[in-house]
């Protein structure tokens, strides 16, 4: 509804003149793409020339200010290279992560080098603002060819780096990584853990950096800037986070969080047999999916027959979103299909419990739609989005390589039988819903603000501009150490005379007596 109510209230709302706008989201994934979309079309709609390069178009022909250059084929390279490895993330990360890194690398070269960006890239055109997803880096290079201000914009929580580069202040112990599960108050082990791979990260992101200036000179030509002194000039990042689902933070003006479920769609009627399971389904329902990337299809098959194993006992239905018409052992009270609307489901009566992998946007269908969840998170930010609701009581979690039946039966039952979950997720939900404007509002606030004034600058975070000691108070803290050093001294010397002043008197007059 929220989501509405926004779309009316922005359309209503026109500006004066309009601007070229290009929007860059490289990542294949829809995750990534969701949270861009709405914004896309909200801009368009308010008669800016928006061009986007996507790997997943709206392709809406009432869209008459949107081109959208297609690169849907990229989806191939991430499919083999990230989707059908992505059961091996929880027992070798490192090697996944080196792999996943690789496959992004690929999948940007293809898209560099492929007719319909190269077109792009040789035809004249200007731009006024450029809003690109804060990853994929080499993509960059669009921004110093229009040399027009820039918006990093996330459909998650932005890493460390990203909000150094804006100059956010950060802190490995109070905002940890996603990777790590979220504690409120982190264990020693793991508060040395987060430094380092703080460090480690920003080594890699380095890298990734000089790696791809390779890339720019290749496919963009010679005298393009460094990567990363085009990042120094980022004018706002957008993230899809709030106070509510993520930890209180402090943010500079520049960082907008516009996390409201921009994603979310109006109501739309199920398909007629679903509909007609699901009415049926009188104890009420579970649904099951692990989102678009970890594909049921491709998980274990004894971890898969621990879970069917455990439904069949059961007294609920189950709807499984499941890629393959081939699912052997099959109980009776299990559903499965390839494709299924989420959010539609989640907003059915008789909905009983989400299971889910704890991506970014089917957590926060589940807060907006208040069904409580199990989440077994298999990669990437979803430990840190489980470990969040299962702290906020939202539900509980499993560990998917350590499935046993009788555990996950027993968490099932009580995330069901047990109220305080689903009173808690939609105490959350009232929380969150409850803002003076939506995240998209917001987003498309900025984004006009920033063409307006030709970039942020006056929003420039003093963090930049001040050196890494003086910001830790090295030089401080070094000046009273000094001090205090100096006080230590004088006072161990006055010590030292008062106390020789009373021996010396002894040692001397001791001698004296003892030669009389
Ligand atoms: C396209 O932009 C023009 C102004 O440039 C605006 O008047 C029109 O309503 C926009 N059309 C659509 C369908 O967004
Ligand atoms: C809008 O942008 C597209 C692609 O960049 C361009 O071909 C078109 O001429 C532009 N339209 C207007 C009205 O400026
Ligand atoms: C950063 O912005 C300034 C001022 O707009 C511009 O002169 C400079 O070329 C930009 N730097 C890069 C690397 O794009």
């Amino acid at each position: 509804m929220l989501t509405i109510y926004a779309l009316i209230g922005v359309v209503t709302i026109h500006l004066g003149s309009t601007a070229r706008i290009l929007g860059i989201v490289p990542t294949p994934s829809y995750s990534h793409q969701v949270v861009f979309q709405p914004l896309f079309r909200e801009l368009s709609l308010r008669g800016h020339n928006v061009t986007t390069i996507t790997t997943h178009p709206i392709k809406d022909p009432a869209l008459t200010n949107l081109t959208e250059i297609d690169l849907h084929f990229s989806y191939e390279t991430w499919q083999k290279g990230v989707v059908a490895n992505i059961f091996d993330y929880s027992t070798n990360p490192i090697g996944s992560t080196i792999k996943m890194m690789a496959s992004v690398l690929e999948i940007l070269e293809q898209q560099l080098s492929h007719q319909s960006v190269q077109e792009f890239l040789n035809s004249k055109q200007e731009f006024d603002l450029v809003i690109i997803e804060a990853s994929g880096c080499v993509m960059h290079a669009f921004i110093a060819k229009y040399k027009c201000p820039f918006i990093h914009m996330l459909s998650y929580d932005a890493p460390s780096v990203t909000y150094q580069e804006i100059g956010n202040p950060i802190h490995p112990v109070l905002y940890p990584h996603d990777f790590y599960s979220f504690y409120e108050h982190l264990p020693f082990l793991y508060r040395l853990t987060s430094v380092i791979t703080d460090y480690l990260f920003k080594i890699m992101v380095e890298y990734a950096y000089s790696y791809q200036d390779k890339l720019v000179s290749k496919y963009f030509g010679p005298n393009y800037p460094p990567l990363k002194e085009i990042m120094e000039n980022v004018s706002m990042l957008f993230v899809n986070t709030d106070p509510v689902f993520y930890k209180v933070r402090a943010h500079v003006p520049a960082v907008i969080q516009i996390g409201s479920g921009t994603h979310i769609k109006p109501p739309r009627p199920l398909p007629k047999d679903l509909q007609r399971e699901l009415d049926g389904a009188k104890n009420g329902f579970i649904y099951l999916s692990l989102g678009s990337n970890a594909q049921s299809m491709n998980m274990p098959i004894e971890t898969r027959n621990i879970i069917l194993e455990t439904f069949a006992e059961l007294p609920y239905k189950v709807l499984w979103k499941f890629e393959s018409e081939n699912l052997p052992n099959k109980p009776e009270n299990v559903l499965i299909s390839k494709w299924l609307p989420q959010q539609d489901i989640l907003r059915h009566p008789n909905i009983k419990l989400f299971i889910t992998q704890g991506g970014m946007q089917s957590s926060e269908e589940a807060l907006y739609n208040g069904v409580p969840i199990i989440g077994v998170p298999i990669f990437g930010d979803q430990f840190g989005n489980i470990g969040k609701m299962v702290h906020k009581g939202m539900g509980l979690s499993i560990d998917f390589d350590d499935l046993n039946k009788k555990e996950f039966q027993e968490k099932i039952l009580e995330v069901i039988q047990n109220p305080k979950y689903r009173n808690k997720v939609k105490e959350l939900a009232e929380l969150a819903k409850d803002q003076p404007s939506t995240g998209l509002e917001r987003a498309v606030w900025w984004s006009e603000y920033v063409i307006r004034h030709k970039g942020a600058k006056h929003l420039r975070s003093p963090l930049l501009d001040i050196p890494w000691y003086q910001y830790l108070l090295l030089d401080v803290l070094a000046v009273l150490l000094v001090i205090l050093a100096i006080f230590l001294f004088i006072l161990y010397k006055v010590v030292r005379y008062l106390f020789c002043l009373i021996r010396c008197r002894y040692v001397y007059v001791d001698p004296e007596k003892k030669r009389q």
